[in-house]
């Protein structure tokens, strides 16, 4: 699409998307801009553990097979995602005592990540486990763990896979912030106390209209200094609709900074997008009235996003 070639050839870093495996299975253009454009592959919702364990103790890899098997056969990596999280857990969780949950997360992780072993580069152990004012999410881990689950699931999943980096991630954490400080708080509290962490993914959910977070590169940079890698893990740039072109060159300059920020701190290692096209977005499900928030549009063609970072 591009002169210099596609996003995953004018970068060192890897460039990734979010992926459904039935659009991979079933729409032709999807998959060959996939593979053309990106080298990195995060499954969608295939891992997560509501789906891949709906009904205690019977596991459904069917699509995370699917997004692995594609990403075996095209040289690309995956980042894993996501083992601990609040989010999409299955119905049976809430019958889980609490002298049993921490064996049953251990069994979780373990499982999961027995299953790809050595099939995936990064997994993003523990996500989203903070509320937007620093503290600690009330999540069913939080309440019935404590605060240690943390730390036990990082080590619970060195065990399982040794070769995977491991990340903790979060999203409104891209600038200097009292979420992102106390997120730096807990990754350098692991790093002292000798927890097996690698990472820390920001996933980068922007919307126009809340600006470009301040200090996004200063902040970066701070985490690393803590000497873990970090990552742009579920980039995309949500306007209001219908989009036109001051939007979408505001839309842009924000991806474009993003691309930026992560090529400046030499830490930064991937910079993955929350799918690629605007054709299938989690963002107007979720946000009624916004979307567009991809690099192509719904025809697979380059938005102004993509050509100001690739042009
Ligand atoms: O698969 C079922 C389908 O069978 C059913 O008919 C349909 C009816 O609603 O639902 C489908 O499942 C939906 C699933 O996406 C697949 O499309 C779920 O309802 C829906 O809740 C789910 O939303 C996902 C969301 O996480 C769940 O919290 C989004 O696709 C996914 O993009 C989003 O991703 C999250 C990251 O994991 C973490 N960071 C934020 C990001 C955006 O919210």
């Amino acid at each position: 699409a591009s002169a210099a070639g596609p996003l995953k050839d004018i970068t060192n870093r890897y460039v990734g998307s979010a992926v459904a495996a039935n659009h991979l299975a079933s729409e032709v253009d999807y998959r060959s801009v996939l593979t053309r454009e990106f080298d990195n592959v995060t499954p969608e919702n295939e891992m997560k553990w509501g789906v891949v364990e709906t009904d205690r103790g019977q596991y459904n890899w069917s699509g995370a097979d699917a997004i692995v098997d594609y990403t075996q056969r095209n040289g690309k990596s995956v980042r894993g995602h996501t083992l601990v999280w609040h989010s999409q857990l299955p119905g049976w969780m809430n019958n889980v005592g609490a002298g049993e949950l921490r064996s049953v997360v251990q069994r979780h992780i373990t499982t999961e990540m027995g299953r790809y072993k050595g099939k995936i580069r990064a997994w993003d152990v523990v996500n989203e486990m903070f509320d937007d004012d620093g503290t600690r999410r009330a999540s069913v881990f939080q309440r019935k763990l404590g605060d240690g689950y943390v730390a036990d699931a990082f080590r619970w999943a060195r065990a399982a896979d040794p070769s995977a980096k491991l990340y903790i991630n979060d999203y409104n954490t891209e600038g200097l912030n009292a979420k992102s400080d106390a997120l730096y708080n807990l990754v350098q509290t692991l790093k002292q106390q000798g927890v097996p962490i690698d990472g820390v993914g920001f996933q980068a959910h922007l919307a126009t209209q809340y600006g470009f977070p301040g200090g996004y590169q200063a902040n970066l940079a701070r985490f690393a200094a803590l000497g873990v890698d970090v990552a742009i893990t579920e980039a995309d740039v949500r306007i209001p609709m219908p989009p036109d072109s001051t939007k979408l060159n505001t839309q842009a300059s924000y991806f474009k900074q993003l691309w930026d920020g992560c090529h400046a701190v030499a830490r930064c290692v991937e910079f993955t997008t929350w799918g690629f096209t605007d054709r299938h977005s989690w963002v107007p499900d979720t946000f009624p009235g916004q979307g567009a928030a991809c690099l192509f549009d719904t025809n697979l063609r380059p938005k102004p996003a993509y050509t100001r970072i690739n042009p």
